[in-house]
């Protein structure tokens, strides 16, 4: 991502006043529009030329911006208040449990995730988008974010999703998907129309949306894979970088609902499958890194790399017990992706680095009872 159509602007630059008064925007990101239509015209498998500014002729001052605070209030928008609540993945489910990393990857990362020593995790299933009553049957994501807790005290985050790819190759796409989804009080619902026009002029999408529709629901948060989707920089001790790419495979094996499953599935079943599964013992899932090669895209989550990648087994993820949302330890974590100790680090991916402020926004929020 070149840095002359996408920059991170200094949180001091920004004075506006907040929504709320007494919240302070804790990040902004700028972003050139003329990379939409650039996006819709090339597909979302282009190559990262579609973010490398807008066409020849076009006025960088026709510009639009996605910010934290317009985010969240666009989920706000699309899904109703919910105060005290997560704004998006909003219905989830804690869980606890530990994390042993595979001493030999520290050739990719000094980072003590790795050192071969058992630490503790308190992690968190959900179901993405901001209704607290969603049906475990959607097929939209399913989410998995861990906090790891290391030895110094020191925290690391994985905030992922069970797709492989994500939505939007930049925030703007994030924010215009859940303005079109926006309940008209009028009529209690979102305006199909709104999302029909979203979805042609957002190709970037495309990838998830045939992956969400090709492939049913797990049964189980303990039947998915869940991928960090982003590229991040492993630094080993010599400060050597490696573009790497993680995903958390489970044990138990990856299973879809069948579409008769499907059409009977009632509202909730996930968090009972998930006591169901502890009770029978541990749930593992093997951490799988995927080692970039020189080209490989980095900084646009909806593009996939090429098949044949070297892969390293990294750890096991062991869950042992699940705690309804609310009384769990996950409930007041910020599980902000850009949490990471020594060793592993992001790469300017603008998505990854937007997530950031926006989970701030949520959480400052929620922890308020707005
Ligand atoms: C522009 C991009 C994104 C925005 C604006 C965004 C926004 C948010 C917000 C506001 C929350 C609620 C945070 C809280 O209240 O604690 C959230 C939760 C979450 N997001 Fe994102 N997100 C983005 C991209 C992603 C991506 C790429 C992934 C996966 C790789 C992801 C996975 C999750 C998960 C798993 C949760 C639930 C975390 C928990 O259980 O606390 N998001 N997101």
């Amino acid at each position: 991502m070149s840095t002359d159509q996408t920059r991170l602007v200094d949180p001091a630059e920004d004075s506006k006043p907040s929504r709320r008064g007494v919240l302070v925007t804790v990040g902004r990101v700028v972003l050139a529009s003329a990379a939409l239509p650039a996006l819709a015209a090339g597909g979302h498998a282009a190559s990262s030329g579609v973010l490398t500014g807008p066409p020849k002729g076009e006025s960088t001052e026709k510009q639009t911006e996605a910010t934290a605070e317009k985010v969240v209030d666009a989920l706000e928008g699309a899904y109703g208040l919910h105060p005290g609540q997560r704004r998006n993945h909003t219905k989830g489910v804690g869980v606890r449990g530990v994390f042993v990393g595979n001493p030999e990857t520290s050739a990719y990362s000094r980072s003590a995730l790795f050192s071969g020593e058992t630490l503790e995790v308190v992690a968190r299933f959900s179901v993405a988008g901001g209704n607290p009553d969603a049906s475990d049957a959607e097929k939209s994501s399913r989410g998995l974010a861990v906090e790891f807790r290391l030895p110094n005290g020191g925290l690391h985050h994985m905030t992922m999703l069970h797709t492989p790819m994500f939505f939007a190759a930049v925030p703007q796409t994030f924010l215009d998907k859940f303005v079109a989804l926006a309940i008209d009080p009028a009529t209690g619902k979102s305006d199909p129309a709104k999302f029909k026009a979203f979805l042609a002029t957002h190709h970037d999408n495309a990838s998830q949306t045939a992956f969400l529709t090709s492939n049913n629901p797990p049964p189980s948060y303990a039947n998915c894979a869940y991928f960090g989707i982003h590229t991040f920089r492993f630094l080993n001790k010599r400060g050597n970088v490696t573009l790497v790419k993680f995903r958390f495979v489970p044990q138990d094996g990856e299973k879809q609902l069948t579409n008769a499953e499907l059409a009977s599935a009632p509202q909730d079943f996930l968090e009972k499958a998930l006591m169901e599964r502890f009770a029978k013992g541990p749930a593992r899932w093997d951490l799988v890194l995927t080692i970039g090669e020189p080209g490989d895209e980095q900084n646009n989550p909806t593009i996939l790399w090429p098949k044949g990648r070297k892969e390293v087994k990294a750890g096991t993820l062991t869950l042992v017990s699940a705690t309804p949302s609310a009384e769990a330890g996950s409930y007041k974590i910020n599980y902000d992706p850009l949490v990471m100790a020594d060793g592993i680090a992001a790469t300017d991916d603008p998505v990854l680095l937007f997530r950031s402020p926006s989970y701030g926004t949520s959480y400052t929020r929620r922890l308020q009872n707005l």
